[in-house]
């Protein structure tokens, strides 16, 4: 046999990595851990527990404690008790624990690494050469925040205890990714690791005593969904960042929508993997390999549909197949394992049940031959092809090592296909090509795009999801956003509701409203929708009264019908979005100039209603708020990230879509400008709520706007009762944010109604905004608003 065959032939001999020391650490605390609250652990207080498992055997590790509401409660309190004391510390000094922590973590790495393996039963491979050190280099990454803080986020302030909530596919790493940030930018925690996988989180606890992290500052219960539930409703939380899936995304939405707290989400994903025809395709093979079997597709950002330009995908499916049948699976510590144990027995007969649902829906099922454990919690890798895209393996997250492979025939097809998804969390394009890979890559929605590469991750760069993948970033300066908030907004006043002019009883369209006995009509207001001036579906009107209680005139009722006409209008105009930041600057610029030429006669009317002398600041600070949106359209860049591998990460600023404003009523003029300007200076289509006590404002705008060369439909106005609107705005499922400056209950309604698509919301939180003499960052924090970051790699190098 020559040396070439030997090698060929050549079997992995096995490898076991030696969990002894782990299972000594375990010993250490009896295999039995209560949680850690306030520096120390401590017994549950119903005295439950629950057993975690390790899934390539099924043998117990260790129990648990099972965390009530008065668990979380003790550890909210540690949390507050401790802000004071974390937050009395010089940014110097809290770089300092973290820098601390992260060495810890590097001295005890590979015990964390075996602990990690043995309670998840990812391979030893990945735990000790991907999550443990991308751990390590968070808390370092972030030791660098903690001490630029004060420098870098002037103005800016942490948001206080912070609730935390986290999935057991990459538990240690999960940790850090939230509680990095959240030091760092000086808030305190309660973490509340996955019941699957609880143990490096507990193992974590040891080490923030170890290297004497004041008492309090972080907290860990243990726990199942409810008492996640429990953290997320407990008063006394100003933010929760939960990573999981959609469906328990959207329950904490609605449990957060009454109260102030910040929320980030990262959630599930159905991430596209596009090869083109000229794409070196060994290298693609291998980036699929990593980028559906990685952690046995237990991924959120997993590669896990397909699509392959159809001139190659005959000899790519052979390819493919041909490296399935090399991939090994079997006990998770042999360090020669491709692919470990799936987490437990319900997710293995999930992953079983939508595969059989798959092939019911005519795809192909491949597997490849190749031995399995006999016991334990095993899947083998899956190749589905021939799938149709509306099949339930192309649209559902099936958090497996299952591939579903579809084929396209033009990069447009291809980015129609990769978009035909709820989710928006990663994906990847393989093409030599670089134009088409960032032509492609700018047009996908998804947060992270990976070109020529896949599963890169680190601290330096934002990790995140559009659509109903969720909202906010975890890494780079744009996740530390996450944990602060500008002090002007945090700590403004209450806003108090005035009465609602226009929700008036309505009055039926005749001629008798020019009735000799009522004030005279100046004008004829009307809806504006694609750029057309429209009446209302509903034939209705509602009075508009001055100040004194003079009527001003009737602004149309609108109603669902017409924001849905508003949106579709909104939806369809994608020459604004389209258009260069040049342009957006352009027109910005000439309706300042228009609004400036007609700023008597506007002052005049909207006197009315305010007074002449607010009347006319408004006018005049509206000009100079928008010539603050045009200044900023072509200058709101994005940056590029700087992580440890041969590539480049471009952090994109892209407009979020198609945006619902229901405006500020105080300020019908300024307010409107406020809102609005932002959010098309960056792109954004527009359905707008303008004032509710002064919607005849709204003849006002679409002259200037008609008169501007903005495009139709990229700014659209419907009046009308605002609860109605608001309402109709929330639940449309095609609208990518809300935005709402009302009242806090008016706010909590339009959090509450949001979550069928997961839109963004963004509210003042009731909070009296001062339009006139807003703070220095308030137009940079408008336009993060308006704006998701995508984060596209690039490698170079050969
Ligand atoms: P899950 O979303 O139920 O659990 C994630 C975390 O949320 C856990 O710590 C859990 O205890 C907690 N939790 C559950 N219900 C809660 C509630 N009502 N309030 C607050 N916290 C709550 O995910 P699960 O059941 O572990 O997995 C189900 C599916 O979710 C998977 O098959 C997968 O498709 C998806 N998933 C996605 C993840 C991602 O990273 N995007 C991670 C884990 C699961």
């Amino acid at each position: 046999m020559s040396i070439v065959e030997k090698f060929v032939t050549m079997d992995y001999g096995p490898a076991p990595e030696d969990p002894r020391e782990a299972l000594a650490w375990l010993d250490k605390y009896k295999r039995r851990f209560g949680h850690f609250i306030n520096g120390a652990f401590r017994a549950p207080l119903e005295s439950k527990y629950f057993d975690t498992t390790d899934p390539s055997t099924g043998e117990k590790l260790a129990e648990v404690a099972q965390g009530s509401g008065a668990d979380i409660d003790a550890a909210v309190q540690a949390a507050r008790a401790a802000l004071p004391v974390w937050q009395s510390l010089t940014p110097h000094a809290r770089a300092r624990y973290l820098y601390a922590l992260a060495r810890q973590i590097q001295k005890h790495s590979r015990r964390l690494a075996v602990l990690e393996t043995l309670d998840n039963g990812k391979p030893i491979r990945e735990s000790r050469d991907i999550d443990i050190p991308l751990v390590a280099r968070h808390f370092y990454y972030h030791a660098g925040w903690a001490q630029l803080l004060a420098q870098e986020f002037p103005g800016y302030e942490a948001c206080g205890v912070v609730g935390q909530i986290i999935p057991w596919n990459f538990p240690l790493l999960m940790l850090a990714w939230k509680i990095a940030p959240a030091l760092a930018t000086g808030n305190t925690v309660v973490l509340k690791p996955a019941e699957f996988t609880p143990l490096t989180a507990l193992a974590f606890a040891e080490i923030c005593q170890e290297i004497d992290l004041p008492a309090g500052v972080v907290n860990i219960v243990t726990g199942d969904g409810h008492t996640g539930e429990a953290l997320v409703v407990h008063p006394n939380v100003d933010k929760i960042a939960f990573t999981g899936s959609t469906e328990v995304g959207r329950a904490i939405r609605k449990a957060t929508a009454s109260s102030h707290k910040k929320l980030s989400l990262e959630l599930g994903g159905k991430s596209p993997f596009i090869i083109f025809e000229d794409a070196d395709l060994d290298s693609a093979v291998e980036g699929l390999v990593d980028g559906i079997w990685f952690n046995q597709g237990q991924v959120c950002c997993a590669g896990s549909r397909l699509l392959m330009q159809e001139s190659i995908a005959e000899p790519l499916i052979a390819k493919i197949c041909d490296r399935m049948n090399t991939l090994r699976v079997g006990l998770p510590l042999d360090k020669s394992i491709d692919i470990g144990a799936i987490i437990a027995r319900v997710q293995l007969d999930r992953i079983q049940r939508l595969v059989d649902q798959g092939v019911a829906e005519g795809a192909t099922c491949w597997q490849p031959s190749i031995p399995m454990p006999s016991r334990g919690l095993y899947f083998p890798p899956t190749l589905l092809s021939n799938v149709h895209p509306t099949s339930i393996v192309a649209q559902q997250e099936i958090f497996g090592p299952v591939l579903a492979a579809m084929t396209f025939r033009t990069p447009n097809e291809a980015v129609e296909l990769a978009n035909n998804t709820a989710y928006g969390l990663a994906a990847c394009v393989w093409s030599e090509s670089i134009n088409v890979s960032l032509h492609i890559a700018s047009q996908l929605k998804a947060g992270v795009v990976w070109v020529n590469c896949t599963n890169l991750f680190d601290a330096s760069c934002g990790f995140g999801g559009y659509r109903e993948s969720g909202y906010g970033r975890e890494g780079g300066r744009e996740g530390l956003q996450e944990y602060l908030e500008p002090t002007w907004f945090k700590h403004a006043p209450q806003l108090h509701p005035r009465p609602l002019a226009i929700d008036q009883p309505p009055q039926q369209i005749t001629e008798s409203a020019a009735d000799s006995s009522t004030p005279p009509i100046d004008r004829t207001v009307k809806l504006f929708i694609a750029g057309k001036q429209t009446r209302p579906d509903s034939g209705y009107s509602v009075s508009v009264h001055a100040a004194d209680g003079r009527l001003l005139g009737e602004a149309p009722l609108g109603n669902r019908k017409d924001i849905r006409n508003a949106v579709e209008a909104a939806r369809k105009a994608t020459a604004w979005p389209k258009s260069t930041a040049h342009t957006h600057a352009q027109v910005l610029y000439y309706l300042a100039e228009n609004l400036s030429q007609r700023r008597e006669e506007i002052a005049n009317r909207l006197s009315d209603v305010v007074g002449k002398q607010q009347a006319e600041s408004e006018v005049n600070a509206s000009i100079e708020r928008i010539f603050t949106y045009a200044a900023w359209a072509d200058k709101y860049e994005g940056s590029i990230h700087n992580p440890p591998f041969r590539n480049v990460t471009l952090a994109m600023n892209e407009p979020i879509g198609t945006v619902g404003i229901l405006c500020p009523a105080e300020v019908p003029l300024l307010g409107f400008i406020s809102a609005v300007m932002p959010a098309i200076a960056v792109g954004n289509t527009v359905i707008a709520g303008p004032s509710e006590i002064y919607p005849l404002i709204t003849a006002d705008l679409y002259q200037l706007f008609e008169s501007s060369d903005l495009p139709a439909g990229t700014v659209n106005i419907v009046t009308g009762r605002p609860s109605e609107l608001l309402k109709t705005l929330a639940e449309h499922d095609d609208l990518d944010a809300l935005w709402c400056f009302a009242d806090a209950p008016t706010c909590a309604t339009a959090k509450a109604l949001s979550t069928g698509n997961l839109k963004q919301v963004f509210t003042n939180e009731g909070r009296q905004i001062d339009w006139f003499n807003p703070h220095p960052s308030a137009a940079r924090f408008f336009l993060q608003h308006a704006t998701q970051i995508k984060n596209i790699w690039v490698p170079y190098g050969e």
